[in-house]
């Protein structure tokens, strides 16, 4: 097996120059696919409300729903770095509350916690690396914020846009996280923030200049009809277990499945 990836692997390939590859998974036999082609890291992201649970939003997302799909994950794969996204809920009624919840999602096999905010998550984020738990922050378009930001945005437009990103990400980088998330970004602006910061950047939807990249696996995959404009679909799975799956319904109403080659004769 390849080196396990650890947290200091992050500042390291910053260092190098050598992007960091990141995508997310919700379950053992997706992550163990990703571990086996090689990720870095495996965010298990609250996007699994949007794409595995069915909901509209990350909102509904419960900390019960983040243990199961983490414990999944690190069954999965061995050699990524796992990250867990803490829900909308999870870290927002105290610094003790985050404590606790991070120390759920590092109990079910999380290396590391992802904390949506940047300038207003601070302190949080400062109690959780005190505690001795691994933090990575999430700035720019934030999903758990969606009603507060009007929607799915591209951040750091207008007046005072480009401060407020560089201030959330200055401010997650001295609360002591060692990567960032940069979400919905122009490219200029995070290019020149990453340039600034000393801990890695991992973008969505932010251009081609962040130390890292991340995409929701089933975007990436073409497993849904539409994906946001940022995304690349690098293959069809959708298409072909659609296929599959029509191929496997005519087989059994025809009567040619199970043939003789899938059928116990003794
Ligand atoms: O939940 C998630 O998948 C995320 C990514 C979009 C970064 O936070």
């Amino acid at each position: 097996m390849a080196k396990k990836v650890r947290v200091h692997h992050f500042a390291e390939k910053k260092q190098a120059g050598e992007p960091i590859v990141m995508l997310t998974a919700y379950d053992a036999m997706t992550a163990k696919i990703f571990d086996d082609a090689g990720v870095d890291s495996i965010l298990v992201g609250d996007s699994y409300g949007t794409t595995m649970l069915g909901y509209l939003s990350t909102i509904p997302v419960e900390m019960s729903d983040m243990c199961r799909a983490t414990a999944a994950v690190a069954r999965g794969a061995q050699r990524p770095f796992i990250i867990a996204d803490m829900p909308l809920g999870a870290s927002e009624v105290s610094d003790a509350q985050a404590v606790e919840n991070a120390i759920a999602l590092l109990k079910a096999g999380a290396e590391a916690v992802k904390v949506e905010g940047g300038v207003a998550r601070a302190h949080t984020i400062r109690a959780l690396v005190d505690a001795g738990i691994n933090v990575c922050g999430h700035v720019g378009y934030t999903p758990q914020s969606i009603n507060a930001l009007g929607g799915p945005r591209v951040q750091g437009r207008g007046d005072g846009g480009y401060e407020k990103l560089r201030a959330d990400a200055l401010a997650v980088q001295e609360a002591g996280a060692f990567a960032v998330v940069f979400e919905m970004v122009p490219e200029p602006l995070a290019e020149k923030i990453t340039a600034e910061l000393t801990i890695p950047t991992i973008g969505i939807g932010a251009g081609n200049v962040c130390d890292g990249q991340v995409l929701v696996w089933t975007d990436m995959a073409g497993m849904t009809d539409w994906q946001p404009s940022f995304v690349k679909r690098f293959g069809e799975i959708g298409e072909a277990l659609r296929s599959a799956t029509e191929t496997y319904c005519a087989e059994v109403r025809s009567r040619a499945f199970p043939d003789p080659d899938h059928t116990f004769d003794k």
